[in-house]
């Protein structure tokens, strides 16, 4: 393996020493997976949903596999921002690298009163603390894709919440929003820093025994390599209008799908999915990345950002 390629990446203001992070709400809250592995590997880790105030999520089932994917209908199931900042980010500041956490809300104020305690407790992570704000969850009734399908509705969104914290913001796009360009430019006009893409789709599998949907939420968030095709496309389609870098994710499960999203524009990459099956998939895929630099003769991942993309003016 080369040892002298450099893998770093800047996002959002985020030095991030590669381009590998997990998703949101597949790494519990960061520090867990410690126990199978060094997560300080990591570009950074990325905290589940995190609400104002404690959810219990959804009924149960919430997880069913599909062909080449899997639905979730966790409901943002977390304890609140105030068990968050207590409890997890002094264990995740251990780590030594940025964390992320990902902020939902079911109504603008709420995101804004979590960003503001999330600020306040900035010092806790000195590699550096940023903010996901998730406006793509597909299984809440009230807040979530709301704010994803509408542009006008996540710019004031993010409008608000740019106004109580100068953290880095990474806005999470839904594959439902109508037009990513439209909504990618929004947030970005509005203060994003970043921009995330893209969440789960919304899905659902029948229990044909039973005559009933099999999760307790009826619908769900489908993820996994099933969805990876459509995930390329919109970061390719986002990456030639929007000047933020882009964090891609959706069915990336090995180095090789990590490759296609960074060719396709993306700055940054996140495996959800892959880890229920492959825990050490980050991993693999990170030592993948130095390969394929060492076997492009290209001494830094930077360097094929968008590699794919149509030349501008041409
Ligand atoms: C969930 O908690 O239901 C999933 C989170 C998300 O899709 O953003």
């Amino acid at each position: 393996m080369p040892d002298d390629v450099d893998l770093s990446v800047e996002v959002a203001g985020l030095r991030l020493k590669n381009p590998v992070l997990p998703a949101s709400g597949t790494f519990g809250y960061g520090h867990e997976p410690g126990a199978l592995f060094d997560v300080s590997r990591l570009g950074a880790v990325v905290v589940k949903g995190t609400t104002l105030r404690p959810r219990a999520g959804n009924p149960p089932p919430r997880i069913v596999e599909t062909t080449a994917g899997m639905l979730n209908s966790i409901g943002l199931e977390n304890p609140g921002v105030d068990a968050v900042v207590a409890e997890h980010l002094p264990l995740l500041a251990r780590l030594g690298v940025p964390v992320i956490v990902n902020v939902a809300g079911d109504t603008v104020d709420e995101y804004v009163e979590v960003v503001r305690r999330l600020d306040r407790a900035a010092g806790l992570i000195p590699a550096g603390l940023g903010l996901e704000l998730n406006i793509s969850c597909p299984n809440v009734e009230a807040g979530g894709l709301e704010f994803g399908r509408d542009p006008a509705l996540a710019a004031r969104l993010l409008g608000m919440v740019r106004a109580v914290t100068g953290l880095p913001l990474i806005v999470k796009l839904s594959p439902h929003s109508p037009d990513v360009v439209a909504m990618g430019r929004a947030v970005q006009d509005a203060g994003a820093d970043a921009i995330s893409l893209v969440n789960t789709m919304v899905g659902m599998a029948i229990d044909i025994w039973r005559r009933r949907p099999v999760l307790g939420g009826i619908t769900g968030g489908l993820s996994g390599p099933a969805i990876k095709p459509m995930a390329v496309a919109m970061v390719y389609e986002l990456a030639q209008h929007v000047d933020v870098p882009l964090i891609g994710m959706g069915g990336i499960a090995t180095w090789q799908d990590a490759v296609e999203f960074i060719l396709a524009g993306a700055s940054a990459v996140a495996v959800g999915s892959a880890l229920f099956a492959n825990p050490l998939a980050p991993l693999e895929i990170i030592d993948g990345l130095v390969d394929y630099c060492g076997a492009q003769k290209v001494s830094s991942v930077r360097e094929l950002i968008g590699a794919a993309l149509p030349r501008r003016g041409s």
